[in-house]
């Protein structure tokens, strides 16, 4: 295929859940993607690579990053996916999970988010989407550093969407309401039920509301559409 035609997309997090799900379906559109886990993926396709790394080491990301720069020569979109949560009271919570969550959360989105932006930066074309979370709009408690790391990522986002607008970059983030992942496996459900019952649209997200947010993010058209969190659920 004409280099120039192949989508390139780097996905973070692909070992399951969500970041499988849109592996999934990006290489069934066409696109080349390259994944990342700590572990490793079940995933077997011909356009599928992945790495095996943890996103907040940067001498990793940086080596990920040249490795597919210098296979593929550009990188068209980002997705940063891979996230952790603990979700606990805030008196319960030790600084070791802090420390973790941040580092994942924040540390691997803005770690990716510069590493990607250099090779996107050379062909004056790209798109970054970035995952938080309902838990910002609804203040959550009980989910105080998840969603304060999520804070992060927003902020995070708005900024980059500024610092990489020249580079005809976009930057924008998805916020789900709960998705069925191993991510929330451990929230009882009737914190859910009571979370969901907070929503416009009283509903869990499926993997297709994702997707459809991220495809309004890429697509050519949406170069005016950069700094913005979408929630889902009827969240502002
Ligand atoms: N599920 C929900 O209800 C929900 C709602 C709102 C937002 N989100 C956001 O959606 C994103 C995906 O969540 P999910 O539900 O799909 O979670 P998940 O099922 O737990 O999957 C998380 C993925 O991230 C990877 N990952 C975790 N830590 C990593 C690290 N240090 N380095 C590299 N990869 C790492 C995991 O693989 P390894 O463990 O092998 O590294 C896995 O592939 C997250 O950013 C999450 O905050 C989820």
């Amino acid at each position: 295929m004409n280099n120039k035609m192949n989508k390139i997309m780097v996905i973070t997090g692909t070992s399951k859940g969500i970041g499988r799900e849109l592996s999934q379906y990006y290489l069934k559109k066409g696109y080349t993607v390259i994944g990342c886990s700590r572990s490793e993926s079940e995933l077997l396709h011909e356009r599928y690579e992945h790495f095996c790394l943890d996103v907040s080491d940067e001498k990793s990301v940086e080596k990920m990053i040249t490795d597919v720069s210098r296979k593929y020569k550009k990188i068209d979109y980002l997705l940063n996916n891979a996230g952790i949560a603990s979700m606990n009271h805030t008196l319960l919570t030790p600084a070791s999970v802090v420390e973790k969550i941040f580092k994942v959360n924040v540390l691997g989105t803005f770690l990716f988010s510069r590493e990607v932006a250099k090779v996107m930066s050379k062909n004056k074309w790209g798109r970054v989407v970035n995952f938080s979370t309902i838990g910002v709009p609804l203040r959550l408690e009980g989910e105080c550093i998840y969603t304060s790391s999520k804070a992060a990522v927003e902020m995070m986002t708005r900024i980059l969407a500024k610092e990489y607008a020249g580079m005809n970059i976009t930057v924008n983030a998805v916020g789900p309401t709960p998705v069925k992942t191993d991510l929330i496996r451990n929230i009882p459900e009737d914190k859910i039920t009571s979370l969901i019952n907070r929503q416009a649209v009283k509903k869990m997200s499926d993997h297709g509301d994702i997707i459809n947010v991220i495809n309004f993010f890429i697509n050519h058209k949406s170069n005016m559409v950069t700094g913005q969190v979408l929630y889902l659920g009827g969240l502002s």
